[in-house]
């Protein structure tokens, strides 16, 4: 594997069809699971690593977010990347740079009601990155789910030509899914924490029981452990919530200064699955 800082050092060094792994770095096992996942694709495997100060909010953790290209350059080389591009800030915008993607309306709701531009931030720097690189295919995290349906969408809609793949979320022993923020947690935090997958968890066995009503299945995953943001029912695509159509259920939270969020896709041809994934991460 070579570190890239400029996209002409990634032409040079990879031939064919690009899976591309965006990524701000902080590289842990779900990170992994996703390069592993490009790798399998049989093309050449570039990871990107730019922490992208235009998805972040004021006040938001920009300045401290986790920075260790040797840690990321281990954790990627293990897991099949062929390249790992780190490109400087004025490669990604350089002077000059004035468009922005705009994602539309559901750029706005869940995670972006809260964090307005965010998802602006994250598609342009991805559109960007695709420019850049040239990628036929791009791993993204469905951890991230409103992430993973907007780039889908971008993608759709301004034919960019790059097949977007959703891949699943990597959980701690407990079912805490695995994120670069977890490590802001305290251990006291860290237990806290544990009730998000919990949330998660009643709200899958009542779906696996056979409830489908809305309030009810919220009602489920009610918890007063943490400070919510949103706890949401969705159809799959993030339209409204269709009791017999495939489904998501998305939290977001705060525990002490750290975010959160979680999600769990629920299918009603498949009603245990979810509860079934979680089940089994269960420490009771
Ligand atoms: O999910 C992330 O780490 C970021 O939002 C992404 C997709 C790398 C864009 O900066």
């Amino acid at each position: 594997m070579i570190i890239a800082r400029t996209a002409d050092e990634v032409a040079a060094t990879v031939s064919g069809p690009i899976a591309f792994v965006p990524t701000m770095g902080a590289l842990h096992e779900g990170h992994a699971s996703l390069i592993r996942r490009a790798a399998a694709s049989g093309n050449a495997v570039v990871v990107s690593d730019f922490v992208n100060p235009t998805q972040f909010g004021p006040g938001e953790d920009f300045e401290r977010y986790p920075r260790d290209l040797a840690h990321d350059a281990a954790i990627a080389e293990a897991a099949g990347a062929d390249v790992l591009y780190a490109p400087a800030v004025d490669e990604v915008y350089p002077d000059g740079f004035a468009t922005t993607v705009d994602p539309g309306p559901l750029a706005t709701e869940l995670c972006g009601a809260r964090r307005p531009g965010h998802f602006a931030g994250v598609a342009t720097v991805v559109t960007r990155l695709y420019g850049l690189i040239g990628p036929t295919q791009a791993i993204f995290g469905r951890k991230d789910y409103q992430q993973f349906v907007l780039m889908q969408q971008v993608a759709r809609d301004l034919a960019l030509g790059v097949e977007v793949v959703g891949a699943p979320t990597v959980r701690e022993p407990d079912g805490l899914a695995l994120s670069s923020r977890n490590r802001y947690l305290s251990p006291s935090e860290r237990r806290t924490a544990a009730e998000v997958p919990a949330a998660l968890r009643r709200l899958a066995r009542a779906y696996a029981a056979g409830e489908r009503t809305e309030p009810l299945l919220l009602q489920a995953a009610a918890t007063e452990g943490l400070e919510l943001e949103y706890l949401a029912l969705r159809a799959t695509d993030l339209s409204a919530y269709q009791p017999a159509a495939p489904a998501v259920a998305l939290i977001a939270c705060h525990v002490g200064g750290t975010r959160l969020i979680d999600n769990i896709e629920l299918d009603p041809a498949a009603p245990d699955a979810a509860a079934t994934l979680l089940d089994a991460k269960d420490p009771a």
